[in-house]
């Protein structure tokens, strides 16, 4: 990420820095101990100050353990809308380093939130609207990534609707991929996106009101209450690398290639033992001889999650906008019967989709078994008859 300062910040950190003769309260919000990326804050009252512990509640995932290892279909489209943008996020599957969901909010929630120990990224397929921040004021709207690092206390502003995302969490870091920067941070020539493509908060305006408001914060595996008697929203100034962030995906500059370019070339983001990636409209592969399809591969140490956005995706068939592929690890796949032959010939592709291959095995919860397509299994089956005829 980029230098970003933002409002009223001193000369120079860690000196005196009043408002109207009051000390304001200078708050280092950084990864790695002191070592990482980090910004700082200048508060009108301590981020610590709360006036009243309230509950803890733990987050428990309703698990589906499967009784068979096969690839799934899971498809999100039939999911009623509901709920808020905390905790409307219903998780599909997870494991020690993401956690996937999905979400369809349809009403505000009054308290603000923080995750405190995860850094978030929701992907909105519908919808618009605004993210209140200590930052300041987020806007995003369809197709954007909006990353949110953790410490950051926010709450989300609905827009037009309706309002679909596809939301992550992990407890470590969402950051672009090393292989596209340079040893100074910056971004280089062949990465598919630039600095410019990445929007920090739009504007900062300190909220100076007293009154109770609720603050939610996830941490240790579930959410705690408190209650407060100043809008947490109080930042004057800050400035540093860590902020919440958006990134349009039609902003990531597509590859091709002579011939097919493998999952890595569409890679955006990473995390630890995981990857997001974008399939986005592109031309494809221009080789008089070029399967312009993805090859059968056994990632062996990958499984893969395809959220498919718009678009035809050329490799599956009877695969619709909202569904959910998983090609979990141990088992090959590759193109369904006859889209080879299909594509072949084909010069582009107006496909939309959004990838999270993990490295480690996911578990599912129920709602994916709710939303599972059992006959995905065996669609790359051909009967022999059919074969032979
Ligand atoms: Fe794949």
């Amino acid at each position: 990420m980029r230098y970003v300062s933002m409002g009223r910040v001193p000369p120079k950190r860690h000196t005196q820095f009043r408002e109207n003769g009051t000390l304001l309260v200078e708050e280092v919000m950084g990864y790695e101990g002191f070592s990482g990326n980090e910004s700082i804050l200048y508060h009108l009252t301590s981020p610590c100050d709360v006036a009243e512990v309230g509950e803890f509640t733990p987050i428990e995932h309703q698990e589906w353990v499967p009784d068979a290892h096969v690839h799934r279909l899971t498809d999100t489209a039939p999911l009623p809308p509901g709920g808020d943008p905390v905790f409307g996020r219903q998780v599909l599957m997870w494991n020690g380093d993401v956690e996937m969901g999905i979400a369809k909010p349809t009403e505000e929630l009054d308290a603000f939130y923080r995750n405190g120990e995860g850094d978030e990224v929701l992907f909105v397929h519908e919808g618009s609207g605004e993210i209140e921040t200590i930052f300041g004021t987020l806007p995003f709207g369809t197709h954007d990534y909006v990353v949110i690092p953790r410490g950051t206390t926010y709450r989300v502003r609905l827009g037009a609707g309706p309002h679909t995302w596809l939301t992550f969490t992990t407890p470590g870091e969402i950051e672009t991929p090393n292989r596209y920067r340079n040893r100074y941070g910056q971004l280089l020539e062949h990465a598919p996106f630039s600095q410019r493509d990445f929007h920090p908060p739009a504007s900062l305006e300190p909220h100076r009101e007293r009154g109770e408001f609720e603050l939610i914060v996830r941490v240790r595996g579930g959410y705690q209450r408190f209650t407060l008697d100043y809008h947490p929203l109080d930042v004057v100034g800050w400035d540093g690398y860590v902020y919440p962030y958006t990134f349009n995906i039609h902003d990531f500059e597509p590859k091709s290639g002579r011939l097919h370019q493998p999952p890595p070339a569409h890679q955006t983001f990473q995390g630890p033992n995981f990857v997001i990636c974008s399939f986005c409209p592109r031309n494809l592969d221009w080789d008089p001889l070029a399967v312009p399809l993805p090859y059968h591969h056994s990632n062996l140490q990958s499984e893969e999650v395809i959220y498919y956005v718009d678009g035809q995706f050329g490799s599956r068939r009877g695969v619709d906008v909202g569904a959910i592929t998983l090609h979990p690890s141990g088992l090959p796949h590759g193109p369904q019967p006859g889209l080879v032959e299909k594509a072949l010939g084909s010069t582009r592709t107006e496909e939309l989709a959004v990838m999270c291959d993990t490295f480690r095995p996911l578990r599912l919860t129920t709602l994916a078994r709710d939303l599972d397509d059992p006959s995905y299994a065996t669609s790359w089956h051909t009967p022999v008859e059919a074969a032979v005829t």
